[in-house]
Formats: structure tokens, C-alpha cells, sequence
């Protein structure tokens, strides 16, 4: 019934939520769907929702609003179904602040998609599954040719920031066997990926609170063979399960990179840093998340960590890798957040040098703790501040990449330039983007090197370099 019934998807929010998406598709195709990225022929439309600030849920509505509206434009048959975060807090309120939606899914129910689209199909009414148990298939179907992909490593967080929503809507942490990730990341390798991004909200604790992984460093083979990898097995250089996981997607032939994120400074260690220096796939960037420079305002955020120790591990990092790049997420106007808090943020920026920074106002989510404490800080006030660090960090970025002018760097070759067709971007090793003129026989997925000529605070520009014959 649902051959040739087109679907498409709407995401907001983080890479989960991308990959979540690439995820659903990929079985909403295997169940005989077609995928479509234009929203205007879709007989079925879903929509990916982020909950992690007001107005990332004020989107979200938005959206599901205007798409429910096309009905009485003449698209009389379409469905509409919003899934993800906003639907696992709002559960069955989502249909009184959305009347006209077909279907809900929370977070761990998209793979279900298909079967529920049959069933308002055959005029069951409308559906919401908000159940917490996850209903994925685990070697998860993939998307082939992909140069850069994403694989969860992690899922949920145990952390409870006070100001944020993720632990409620993405439940408790659990990790994925190693075995598993590192078939997946094999298979994805054939499939032509170069890159593979580990996802986790805190992925360095990856493989500490379950049983998933501890039951595999028990089995016999797997301490003779942690990665199961036919060849370049691992060497056992590493303890922890994270660079233990790192190392052995490191020996993985045909793969050239390998990123990861968002990282806490609790998972900061000695053998994390090593694992930079001595894996040579693993790229040189960490996103680090500081959220403030001041210790009372990180105590109040529960965070876990004060400014010394986020100082701390930082610098055991750089000793050992330190060409790494950081970048991080700030928030301004948390709750009693006064002008000092924020100059403490400002001044720690700039003394760790951030080589890149995503800036939010505090956004108080119902149902955390945050939201109890007094929102004191005006709206404008917040704007304010948010406008001062961004222009800083604009300026700290314009002046770390222009040390870059005249140097070579290698850059992963990702696609053309969305503006200017004619030329191919990619990124450094440090995660900055690149543009640059295609050169002869360049393919998706080459590393080449670039010297640059042009930086700015969010992009470098530059030339390939050929490499030079010897002249005999
Ligand atoms: N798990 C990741 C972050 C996930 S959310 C980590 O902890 O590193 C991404 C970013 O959104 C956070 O780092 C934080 O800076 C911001 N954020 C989360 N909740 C917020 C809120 N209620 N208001 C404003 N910003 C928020
Ligand atoms: Fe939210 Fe903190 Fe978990 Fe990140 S670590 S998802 S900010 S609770
Ligand atoms: Fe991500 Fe937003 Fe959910 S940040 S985990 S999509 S609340």
C-alpha cells in the first residue's frame, strides 16, 4: 500500500537527531517508502524535534503548525507526524499544541515510523509512542558513499546539568558494544566513508556504566582480539574503553579520520591525551563544552567540573597534543549569572584560546532544575553579553587562523562549495572549513593538502598543492 508513498524529513536539533533521521530513512526505504528532500511533493511529512532551548521548540511547532495548515491548501491527503526530543517531554500535549498531527514518536521509537505511517494509513486515528524502550535494530542500515558519517557510541545522559532538557528526553546512558560500533564503522568503510564521528552527549564515559562493554572485556576473545578486526588488530596500548575504542578504529585500513563528540573534562585523562598523539587517524580537535568561566555558576549548573580543573584538563591534553584544537558551548545569563561571572567567561576564553564557539542564552526548560532558580537575567542583558562573546570569539578565530596563511594544510575533500559551485570544500584536521579550487582528478573523499591563502574567522581559502616529481 505504501509503494511509492513519498516521506520527508524535517530535522532540528543536534547530530543525534541528524542521525536519528538518516537512521528512520534508511528504514522507511527498506519498508518501500521514497525518501524525497523536497518538502513540497511529500505525501508524508515527519519532523525531527529538538526540546534543548524554548526556541528550538517554538521552530518545531511553527513548522508542524504550517505543515498541517497545507491540508486546507489542497493537500487534502497529507500526514504529518512530529517525532524526537519535543515529543518524548510534551508526550500527549503536543497534540493539543499541534490539533491537526497524525502521529508522535518519542526518541527511542523512530524506527517505528514505517509500521505507524501503515496505520494511520488504514484510518486508525492518531498515534503516540512515547515508550522509553528503544526499538532500533542495532547494525544499523547506512547511508553508502557517505565521506563523512556519524555512528552513536553513546546514547543518553546520566550527567543532569542543571539547566538541561537531554536526560529526561534522551533517558539514562548506554553504551553500545564495541564489537558492534566497530562493524559498523567497518561496513560504512567499504561503503566509501573516510570519516567516522563518534556521538555521545558525554562520550568520553563511553563504555564505564554498562554492562554492554564489561561483558565483552571479559570474553576471552575479545582480550585477544578487542576490535575483531581481520587485520592491524590492536595493540592493547590503552586501558580505558574510550581510547581502547579509538584504537581500534584507528587500524581500520581505508578509514582516514576519525572525530568525536561532546567531550567532558572529567574524561580528560592522561591515556585520552596519548590516545591524540599516538593514533594517527584521530583528528586533532576536541569540543569541550565550558558553558562558564565561573565556578560559582558552574557549581549552580552541576556541572562536575570547576574553572582549575576544566584548566587542568585542557593543558593535559595540550602536553601531549598540541597542535589540538578546542572549541566548546558557552551559556550566557544562567540564572544570577552577574556582569563579574561573565567577565570570568570572557577572560577564560580568551586564555584558552577556543578555536571555535557556539554561544547560547540561557533558556530555562521546564521540568529541570534550573527552572526553579529565578530567570533574573533581562532578555536584552542577554543579547547583550551573547553579542560581546561572539564578537571576541569572531576576533580570537580571525587571528588564530590567520597564523595558518602560507602553511599546508590537509584537508578532507567533503563536497562543492555552496556558494561557488566551481570550487570543493572539506575540512582540516581541526575541523575548520575550507574552500578551494577543484583540482584534476580530485574525488570525494581524498585528503589533500591546501595551501592557504585567505582566513576568516569561520572559513580558511586556499590552493591545492601538487606534489612535486623529483627532477632526476
Ligand atoms: N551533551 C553536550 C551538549 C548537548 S546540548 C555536552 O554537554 O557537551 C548543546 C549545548 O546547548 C550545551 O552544551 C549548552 O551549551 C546548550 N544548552 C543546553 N541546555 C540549554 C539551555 N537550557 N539554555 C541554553 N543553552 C542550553
Ligand atoms: Fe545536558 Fe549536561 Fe548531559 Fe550535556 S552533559 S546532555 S549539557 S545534562
Ligand atoms: Fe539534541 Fe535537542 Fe534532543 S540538542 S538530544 S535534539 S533536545
Amino acid at each position: 500500500m505504501q509503494e511509492g508513498l513519498r516521506v520527508h524529513i524535517r530535522t532540528y536539533g543536534c547530530q543525534m537527531n541528524e542521525r536519528d533521521s538518516e537512521k528512520a530513512a534508511a528504514l522507511l526505504q527498506r519498508a518501500g517508502f521514497t525518501i524525497t528532500h523536497r518538502e513540497n511533493n511529500a505525501d508524508i511529512i515527519l519532523v525531527n524535534t529538538c526540546s534543548v532551548r524554548e526556541k528550538a521548540e517554538e521552530k518545531a511547532v511553527g513548522k508542524l503548525r504550517l505543515l498541517v495548515d497545507e491540508r486546507k491548501k489542497g493537500r487534502k491527503k497529507l500526514i504529518v507526524g512530529a517525532v524526537g526530543c519535543m515529543v518524548q517531554r510534551m508526550k500527549d500535549d503536543i497534540f493539543r499544541k499541534i490539533p491537526g498531527l497524525d502521529f508522535a514518536l518519542g526518541t527511542a521509537r523512530l524506527s517505528t515510523a514505517g509500521d505507524v505511517i501503515k496505520k494511520v494509513l488504514a484510518g486508525r486515528g492518531k498515534i503516540i509512542d512515547v515508550a522509553p524502550e528503544r526499538s532500533d535494530c542495532e547494525l544499523n542500515p547506512h547511508i553508502d558513499g557517505r565521506v563523512s558519517a556519524y555512528i552513536n557510541v553513546l546514547y543518553g545522559c546520566n550527567r543532569h546539568c542543571s539547566y538541561c532538557v537531554v536526560p529526561e528526553v534522551r533517558g539514562n546512558e548506554w553504551s553500545r558494544g564495541a564489537r558492534e560500533i566497530i562493524a559498523e564503522a567497518g561496513e560504512l568503510v567499504r561503503g566509501g566513508t573516510r570519516e567516522i564521528i563518534l556521538l555521545g552527549q558525554s562520550v568520553l564515559t563511553y563504555g564505564r556504566s554498562n554492562a554492554v562493554w564489561q561483558a565483552e572485556q571479559k570474553s576471552p576473545s575479545f582480550a585477544r582480539r578487542p576490535c575483531s578486526l581481520p587485520r592491524g588488530a590492536s595493540q592493547n596500548w590503552f586501558s580505558e574503553p574510550f581510547p581502547r575504542l579509538l584504537e581500534a578504529l584507528n587500524s581500520i585500513d581505508g578509514l582516514k579520520r576519525v572525530r568525536f563528540m561532546s567531550s567532558h573534562p572529567s574524561g580528560c585523562t592522561d591515556e585520552l591525551a596519548r590516545a591524540f598523539a599516538e593514533l594517527p587517524k584521530v583528528c586533532p580537535h576536541i569540543h569541550l563544552p565550558l558553558q562558564s568561566g565561573s565556578d560559582r555558576i558552574l557549581k549552580l549548573m552541576n556541572r562536575g567540573y570547576t574553572t582549575d580543573e576544566y584548566r587542568a584538563a585542557v593543558a593535559r591534553i595540550r602536553r601531549r597534543a598540541p597542535q589540538i584544537a578546542v572549541t566548546t558551548d558557552i551559556i550566557v545569563g544562567f540564572p544570577s549569572e552577574t556582569p563579574d561571572d561573565f567577565d570570568m567567561t570572557r577572560a577564560l576564553m580568551e586564555e584558552i584560546g577556543f578555536s571555535n564557539a557556539f554561544m547560547f542564552k540561557y533558556s530555562p526548560r521546564p521540568g529541570t532544575r534550573a527552572a526553579g532558580m529565578d530567570d533574573d537575567v533581562p532578555e536584552p542583558e542577554k543579547m547583550r553579553r551573547n553579542q560581546v562573546i561572539l564578537e571576541e570569539q569572531n576576533r580570537l578565530a580571525r587571528e588564530m587562523n590567520q597564523l595558518l596563511l602560507g602553511r599546508e594544510c590537509e584537508v578532507l575533500v567533503t563536497g562543492r562549495s555552496k556558494r561557488n559551485p566551481d570550487r570543493w570544500t572539506g575540512r582540516t584536521d581541526t575541523n575548520i572549513i575550507t574552500v578551494f579550487e577543484k583540482p584534476d582528478g580530485c574525488r570525494l573523499g581524498d585528503l589533500l593538502k591546501i595551501k592557504i591563502d585567505r582566513a576568516e574567522e569561520q572559513t580558511l581559502y586556499g590552493e591545492p598543492v601538487y606534489e612535486q616529481t623529483a627532477l632526476q
